[in-house]
């Protein structure tokens, strides 16, 4: 075979493979036997010294030109492929500038700060204020000062969470201490309510949870009666439920107040009607009015106390409490 003939199939071997890369990466796998130092080609090149030197000049010319082809169909086939990859992915990465956005996550309140809220908005339109006291608590404010005697079965280890500290102190049985705390600070004419974290030893059941909430509630001004108790609550119970709801006042003990009421609810359920506990209330106990240094013969005052957890079942028609602790998020987001 001939210096050209032999040259050709090499020339035509190499464009072989330049023109069958299918991609940018196959094409630059085919790079070094087409084009590096050790292709057949510069292979030609060493071997011009065994040639007549007369021969040499035309043969190298020969063999750079063959060379400086593959080049081109390389450089070529590489645009040609790039070109196409640009394409495709033009074509596939497309952005649809008219898609809606993602929805961002977004927070939901929890049913109880939900009802909190709501029982605020009701009672500051009736003008009262909302007081805070800290969960930590003196027995004094949460015992003493509501005329709870030491020996009153509230007071007893197992209802009550002592803590374990040099100061000593309690974790708030009610909110009822926020009635003294305020009064120590305030002269009447005053209207409060206070809701806020209880904390019970109590055996964890569907109904039950050591940890609750409660909404207090204080007036006290002069010739406050057991009639201005009564309208206000059912005032309140209307606005947080609706106008038809019957309410039933029952006599009761609490040793702060005096009389002492407890607040029932008419539930209407599949059932039948059951009469729910919403609450204690009363005319706040001379006693107490004492405590706080205001004069019982000058003003009366009348108070309450709800359960936010009951409070909040009913408004949503919740059947158990437990859920409203777990934080689970598929539960909670119902409540947007
Ligand atoms: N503190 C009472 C409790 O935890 C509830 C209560 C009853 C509060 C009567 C009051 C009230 O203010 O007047 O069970």
């Amino acid at each position: 075979m001939s210096l050209n003939e032999e040259l050709k199939t090499t020339e035509d071997a190499a464009l072989a493979k330049i023109g069958a890369a299918g991609d940018v990466a196959a094409l630059e796998r085919v790079r070094p036997e087409a084009l590096g130092k050790s292709s057949a080609l510069r292979g030609f090149l060493r071997q011009l010294g065994k040639l007549p030197a007369e021969e040499r000049p035309e043969a190298g010319r020969v063999i750079n030109e063959a060379q400086a082809r593959v080049e081109a169909a390389f450089e070529e086939k590489l645009a040609t492929l790039r070109d196409a990859e640009l394409a495709r992915r033009l074509d596939t990465e497309r952005v649809d500038v008219t898609m809606p956005p993602p929805r961002p996550i977004t927070g939901s309140l929890h049913p109880l700060t939900l009802t909190r809220r709501e029982v605020e908005r009701i009672f500051i339109s009736m003008g009262y204020e909302v007081a805070e006291g800290p969960e930590i608590e003196t027995e004094y404010n949460n015992f003493d000062a509501l005329n709870i005697k030491a020996d009153h079965p509230a007071r007893d280890m197992h209802d009550t969470f002592y803590l374990d500290t040099p100061a000593g102190g309690i974790l708030r049985t009610h909110t009822s201490p926020v009635q003294i705390r305020y009064m120590l600070k305030h002269k009447p004419p005053l209207a409060i309510i206070a809701p806020g974290r209880v904390f019970r030893v109590d055996d964890v059941d569907a109904t039950h949870s050591p940890v609750f909430h409660q909404v207090e509630g204080l007036l006290v001004d002069k010739k406050v009666s057991m009639a201005h108790l009564k309208s206000t609550l059912i005032e309140f119970l209307r606005a947080l439920y609706s106008d038809d709801i019957e309410i039933r006042f029952r006599p009761s003990y609490f040793p702060f107040t005096e009389p002492s009421a407890e607040i029932d609810m008419k539930w209407r359920s599949g059932k039948g009607d059951t009469w729910l506990e919403m609450g204690g209330a009363g005319m706040v106990h001379p006693n107490v009015l004492r405590n706080v240094g205001i004069d019982p013969a000058e003003y009366s005052g009348f108070a309450f106390g709800c359960g936010l957890e009951r409070l909040a079942m009913l408004r949503y028609g919740l059947s158990a409490m437990r859920p409203l602790y777990e934080n689970d998020i598929r539960y909670l987001r119902q409540f947007r």
